[in-house]
């Protein structure tokens, strides 16, 4: 029997390749939410208290897309089709409501990309899960950035299930 692709396992109960494409499509989306929201934060950020972090935000937006393209080649290396659309960017007149919501997406980014690591080696993906943990290094700084900007400090943003 095939296994069913809506479920994270097959009837054996493993992970499976299918599913392992169909996560990475969604962090390929919160790649391209994360490109739109830098893009689009780092310019409208307005403020003298904010004019460094600006300058980082335009540079996330690049890492952002270079991840995207790196998820990018993996789905499509694993047999499936990237993912075409975006999570929702949240936009904000308030510059601190914007790093907030950047900072939110940054830990369920982080949380989903800790998992990811974990089943992409469960299926002895060791090149994938090398790739994984640099962007996820990525994610970490700009996770502490805006940590940094907003004054707190870097939470633990933990592990999807
Ligand atoms: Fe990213
Ligand atoms: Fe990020």
């Amino acid at each position: 029997m095939a296994a069913d692709k809506s479920s994270k396992t097959s009837a054996t109960g493993a992970l499976t390749k299918e599913t392992l494409v169909d996560l990475l499509n969604q962090d390929l989306e919160r790649e391209f939410q994360a490109v739109i929201g830098y893009v689009n934060y780092s310019q409208v950020l307005k403020g003298a208290a904010y004019m460094n972090i600006a300058g980082e935000l335009e540079k996330h937006a690049h890492e952002e897309l270079a991840h995207a393209l790196k998820l990018s080649f993996w789905i499509d290396f694993l047999g499936g089709m990237p993912a075409v659309t975006n999570k929702p960017v949240k936009t904000s007149e308030k510059a601190e409501q914007m790093l907030r919501f950047d900072l939110e997406n940054e830990k369920e980014t982080i949380r989903n990309y800790r998992r990811r690591i974990r089943q992409a080696e469960e299926l002895s993906q060791f090149a994938l899960s090398e790739d994984l943990r640099e962007i996820l290094r990525d994610e970490s700084d700009h996770l502490n950035a805006l940590a940094t900007a907003l004054g707190e400090d870097t939470p633990d943003p933990g592990i999807a299930d």
